[in-house]
């Protein structure tokens, strides 16, 4: 996959023969380059029955400043996904191999101190459930001071502890929080104090894995914006990992759905959402609930497969209701069939 950044804008059509001599030659503006590759990243994991493949052969683009939301059902691989992004992934699982380069750097070859230095100031995560994470024996302050003391070690301790004053006035949250332990929070407190350890160094690429999954909707929305609105402030890129098409489709410019460790369609989200292309994704679509159609719930029928048995071919075939003879037979590449748009399904190969 060649990416998914933006096209080019086309060149202007010509302007008429007599226009003024003075006006300057208009330049093509460079291909902006993407803040975040990855190409064709595998990670598997050693299980008692045998190795399993989690995330199989992703490739993706994010350009700077957007909003990629990476969507699919529970065990899909996203957080293998993230951890890999930032090379985090520990036995019994492994990067089988593939590509990242973040801001320029190819991070799989780093050594662990390159790496350390890459995370945080170039990318940062949210990890899934990190509010339970949080240490219950330490105040807030030093939890921040720790990630900050990795990257500036020699920096006096009094700037250090302004910057967390600071990176908590960034998440909404009172400077004097920083004197708490975590029982004395909130939830939608703690998932902003994560947010500031995350931000702390100010990255470019923020992955958010289920930042809001275990808040009420109003906190949930309240801590979105905020999540919004340091993306903009930092010109930061986000992932953000989740399981709410809602969500995405309020938050994010770009949809990337995941099935089974694959990607099988990725765009913006305004097309996907007007013409979803992957049977899968029309699925997840349809299945979301529609203000004022009373009714009962339409799911997706059936249950993702094991990893331990991988169905062959099209790993959605079995409950694809559009599948055909070649679906099991054949692997769908993911390929672009629109100018931003990518699908992996035998259905879209004749628009290639
Ligand atoms: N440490 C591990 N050992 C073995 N298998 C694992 C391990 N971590 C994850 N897996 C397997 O890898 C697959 C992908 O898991 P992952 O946590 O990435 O999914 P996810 O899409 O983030 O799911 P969720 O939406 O539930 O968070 C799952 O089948 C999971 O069982
Ligand atoms: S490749 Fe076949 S089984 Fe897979 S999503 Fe497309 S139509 Fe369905
Ligand atoms: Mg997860």
């Amino acid at each position: 996959m060649t990416g998914v950044a933006e096209p080019t804008p086309p060149a202007t059509a010509a302007g008429p023969i007599s226009a003024p001599a003075a006006a300057p030659p208009r330049a093509t503006p460079p291909p902006v380059e993407p803040v975040l590759r990855v190409e064709h990243l595998s990670v598997s994991y050693h299980t008692d029955a045998g190795r399993v493949r989690a995330v199989d052969n992703v490739s993706f683009d994010l350009p700077p400043g957007v909003r990629m939301g990476l969507v699919g059902e529970s065990g899909s691989g996203k957080t293998t996904v993230a951890n890999a992004l930032m090379r985090l992934i520990k036995p019994p699982g492994r990067i089988d191999g593939g590509r990242i380069v973040v801001d320029g750097v190819e991070t799989l070859p780093l050594s662990n101190e390159q790496m350390r230095q890459v995370r945080m100031r170039k990318i940062a995560l949210i990890p899934q459930g990190a509010m339970s994470a949080l240490n219950p024996v330490m105040r807030v302050r030093d939890q921040i001071l720790d990630g900050l003391l990795i990257h500036e070690p020699r920096t006096p301790r009094r700037e250090l502890e302004r910057r967390v004053e600071n990176v908590l006035v960034a998440v909404e949250l009172d400077p004097r929080v920083a004197r708490r332990y975590p029982h004395e929070l909130s939830g939608g407190m703690k998932q902003r104090v994560c947010i500031a350890i995350a931000v702390a160094m100010r990255p470019q690429v923020i992955i958010a894995d289920e930042p809001t999954s275990a808040l009420d909707v109003v906190v949930q929305r309240q801590v979105m914006e905020t999540i919004g609105r340091l993306q903009r402030d930092l010109h930061s890129s986000i992932v953000l990992i989740g399981h709410d098409m809602g969500l995405m489709a309020q938050f994010v410019d770009r949809l990337a759905v995941m099935y089974a460790g694959r990607l099988v369609e990725v765009g913006p989200i305004r097309e996907i959402f007007r013409e979803p292309l992957h049977p899968y994704t029309q699925l997840l679509i349809s299945s979301l609930p529609v203000l004022g159609k009373r009714g009962v719930f339409r799911g997706i029928p059936g249950v993702p497969p094991s990893l331990l048995a991988v169905p062959p071919g099209c790993v959605f075939h079995p409950r694809c209701p559009q599948v055909m003879a070649q679906c099991p037979q054949q692997i769908p590449p993911l390929v672009q069939v629109a100018p931003n748009r990518w699908v992996a399904c035998h259905l879209h190969e004749a628009a290639l």
